[in-house]
């Protein structure tokens, strides 16, 4: 997500842009368009490096000193290994004045998903759970219980709407059978969902393989499961999935699989099995709990042992209402 604002020396805004989408025309180039001759001379504010590699657009950097821009103000450095810092030495040799890292705390937030991805070679992770006020998950071990009300579900497919993926572990799957799609809000891009599912449990009949149209369904196996069922696979994939064998047990590998597929944010929905590889394996960026005013009581599942190393480990925590229920959510502290 990045915009760019070019001002003339009278103050005056004489060119805007923004990156409208991976593959678009860069928010610089937009700006400079629009600002045209009225550039020579003037200020460019920019909330990333501009760059200076051929991607699918570019490279901008020579276009902004061609234009005359004197001054580039820029929020962040470009994490992307082919720019950090290419863009700025460019435009420095070539007599424009760099200030770096103006409000580069808030350009980061603002792409942190695609600074994680960079950086860290997977997506940005959320985990996401709906909990009892005792913080337990389910009524019991493998009953589909329904705990938040409307404006906390809204909450959830608005996330949905918005993200790349949302995975879920197999059991999960088998119990509450969810279709895993943003219904309500607007999505333009496919979904993709994600079961993690070692033993190749997921039927053909899952009803998420009814919503091809979202997006895809990966099923993300272990390599000897697939290697053993060949049968099984081939069900699955005549149903539209797509099987991806991993080879042993780490869900980081798992989620690194989905960043090199381009995959820049997940949501895992749970359940507590899943929610505890992930924690462990240290690949969760932000955790969004949903409390209900219900107690499920000593049966039901805890999530997490009750969730109390994760919330140790959150920053920047902020909470609302949202109906009957409570949304807390928190960064997680060093992932960051
Ligand atoms: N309240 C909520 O928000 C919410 C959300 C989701 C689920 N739930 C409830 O939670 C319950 C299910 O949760 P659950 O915790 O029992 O199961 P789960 O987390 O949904 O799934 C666990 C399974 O994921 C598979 N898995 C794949 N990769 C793994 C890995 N790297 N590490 C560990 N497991 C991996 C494992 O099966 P394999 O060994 O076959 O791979 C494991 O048994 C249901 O009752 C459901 O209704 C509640």
């Amino acid at each position: 997500m990045v915009g760019a604002v070019i001002v003339a020396p009278s103050g005056e805004v004489v060119g805007e842009g923004h990156h409208e989408r991976a593959g678009g025309e860069h928010a610089e180039i937009r700006a400079l368009a629009q600002a045209g001759p009225r550039a020579r001379g003037a200020t460019l504010y920019c909330t990333l490096e501009p760059c200076c590699h051929r991607g699918r657009t570019g490279p901008c950097a020579p276009r902004v000193a061609e234009a005359g821009i004197v001054r580039a103000v820029v929020a962040m450095v470009d994490p992307n290994p082919r720019v950090r810092g290419g863009g700025l030495a460019h435009l420095r040799a070539r007599g424009v004045a760099v200030e770096v890292g103006v409000r580069g705390e808030q350009a980061e937030r603002l792409n942190e998903a695609f600074v994680t991805r960079v950086m860290r070679g997977r997506p940005f992770v959320t985990m996401k759970i709906a909990a009892s006020l005792d913080g337990r998950i389910a009524a019991q071990r493998g009953a589909p219980t329904s705990l938040t009300a409307g404006e906390a579900r809204r909450a959830v497919h608005e996330e949905r709407a918005v993200v790349d993926a949302v995975g879920v572990g197999s059991t999960t799957l088998l119990v509450d059978d969810p279709v895993l799609t943003a219904r309500g809000p607007a999505r333009h891009l496919p979904l993709a969902r994600v079961v993690f599912d070692r033993r190749l449990r997921t039927p053909p009949t899952a009803r998420v393989l009814e919503t091809l149209g979202d997006g895809p369904v990966l099923v993300v196996a272990g390599a000897q499961a697939v290697a053993e069922r060949p049968e099984d696979v081939r069900r699955l994939e005549g149903a539209g999935a797509e099987v991806v064998a991993l080879d042993g047990d780490d869900i980081g590998e798992a989620v690194r699989r989905l960043g090199a597929r381009g995959i820049t944010t997940l949501v895992l929905e749970g359940g507590t099995v899943i929610h505890r590889a992930a924690w462990e394996a240290g690949v969760v960026d932000r955790v969004r709990i949903f409390i209900a005013p219900t107690v499920l009581g000593a049966e039901g599942v805890a999530w997490l042992g009750g969730g109390a190393a994760v919330l140790a480990d959150l920053t920047a925590m902020h909470a609302r209402t949202l109906g009957p229920d409570v949304e807390i959510v928190g960064d997680v502290h060093g992932n960051r």
